[in-house]
């Protein structure tokens, strides 16, 4: 009986967002192993892939796999414990070092994603005494951590240091504050003002956290990141990046002074009761870590894909979003009209997603590109062929 009930709610609601195209499915992806996941198979359909966040093409490296086969084959599938019980593999303590290096940081703390980083990492430095001021298009596991945290959270206008700046001032006096950013936006594609940030924080007496998802890797001489490739990497208090975007592979870390990664050892929840990384993931972030800074060609083609792609949209008259990074929103509006283009490119061998609302603002549904190090020209060009033909489709506006 208690079925029926909750049944008929949730029934309700399921409808209510199919009827404004704000419901989602899981959709099964047969294969994604063609070119390194350049091409998907999904419902039997061969599709070539943007929308990935694969941007370096290492998903699918063998030489990835390969550490992650042998280190299986040594130490099995999985860690059998939380860090601080058993589960902390003398592996971890070596790629800690690693990144430590990397970042030119004193100390580096390797966590299960990074989901589970920002909800921790935001919990541990600040509760219910203190203010968080977030960049309003901060990624949904920012806003979860300052949920979690308890603290006053303040949102400011995106990339809006002034406004930044009045709710500092029009809020100080709590026991800690902390600023958080995207360093590049996950759905928009653009990068913080960081050296305003650092500015603003140092002036203000504020903490200073960037989440590098979008940039680590993609970012900076050897990969570094944004905060590197300004000259900026020793101000920022914390930094957090993840591996499963240009990395390939999956986990996340913390980059910082040794004191606050002590501190978060002690202090941090998703690391304290959950099980840590298996080894083999380790082993595959490892060796990911030294492809993706000794192959620079790979940010190189990178970043000549992307502005490549982004003038020839705007030249064909694509309402797309500024930045110059390798994720390119087409601003459509409306849900029914994103999922309608998403699914007329993905007819026409697409792998576009729709990207709606809670993820993006209300009004601002939109196809996500994300571009990959081993798209061609050729292939690029083809992609807008066929978003001209699927926008003259009618119904759809291009921009
Ligand atoms: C900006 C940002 N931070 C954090 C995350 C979470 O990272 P992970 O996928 O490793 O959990 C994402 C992933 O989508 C992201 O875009």
């Amino acid at each position: 009986m208690n079925g029926t009930v909750y049944c008929d709610w949730m029934e309700a609601e399921l409808d209510a967002l199919r009827q404004q195209s704000l419901h989602r499915c899981l959709r099964i992806v047969d294969d994604r192993g063609e070119e390194g996941g350049k091409w998907l198979t999904v419902g039997g359909r061969r599709l070539f892939n943007l929308s990935s966040n694969d941007y370096l093409g290492l998903a699918g490296d063998p030489r990835i796999a390969d550490a992650a086969r042998q280190a299986a084959e040594q130490w099995g599938a999985g860690a059998a414990a939380s860090r601080l019980i058993c589960g902390n593999h003398r592996w971890y303590a070596d790629l800690e070092e690693r990144l430590a290096e990397w970042k030119q940081r004193e100390a580096a703390l390797v966590f299960a994603n990074g989901y589970m980083a920002n909800l921790g990492v935001i919990a541990a430095l600040v509760g219910r005494a203190d203010a968080v001021f977030s960049d309003r298009l901060n990624h949904a596991s920012i806003v979860d951590g300052i949920i979690l945290s308890r603290a006053r959270h303040y949102r400011y206008r995106h990339n809006d240091p002034e406004h930044l700046e009045h709710l500092l001032k029009k809020h100080a006096g709590h026991r800690r504050a902390l600023i958080v950013t995207d360093a590049v936006f996950s759905m928009d594609g653009d990068a913080a003002p960081l050296s305003e940030l650092v500015e603003l924080k140092a002036r203000c007496g504020a903490m200073l956290m960037v989440d590098e998802a979008h940039a680590g890797g993609v970012r900076g001489s050897r990969g570094q990141g944004l905060c590197h490739e300004l000259g900026l990497h020793e101000q920022v208090d914390v930094i957090m990046g993840t591996f499963s975007k240009a990395f390939g592979v999956y986990g996340a870390y913390v980059c910082a002074d040794r004191v606050l990664i002590d501190y978060l050892v002690t202090k941090t929840r998703p690391l304290i009761y959950s099980t840590a990384l298996p080894p083999m993931v380790v082993a595959a972030v490892r060796k990911a870590l030294e492809v993706v800074q000794e192959e620079g060609w790979r940010r190189t083609r990178l970043r000549e894909n992307s502005a490549w792609f982004r003038r020839r949209l705007r030249a064909c008259g694509f309402a797309i979003g500024e930045g110059d990074s390798p994720i390119i929103p087409w601003i459509v509006g409306d849900n029914r009209q994103a999922l309608r283009l998403s699914q007329r490119l993905e007819e026409r061998g697409i792998a576009a997603v729709a990207i709606r609302p809670p993820t993006v603002p209300e009004g601002t549904a939109r196809i996500r590109f994300s571009l990959m190090a081993t798209h061609t020209r050729e292939e690029l060009e083809e992609v807008i062929r066929q978003m001209q033909l699927a926008a003259g489709a009618g119904e759809v506006e291009t921009g």
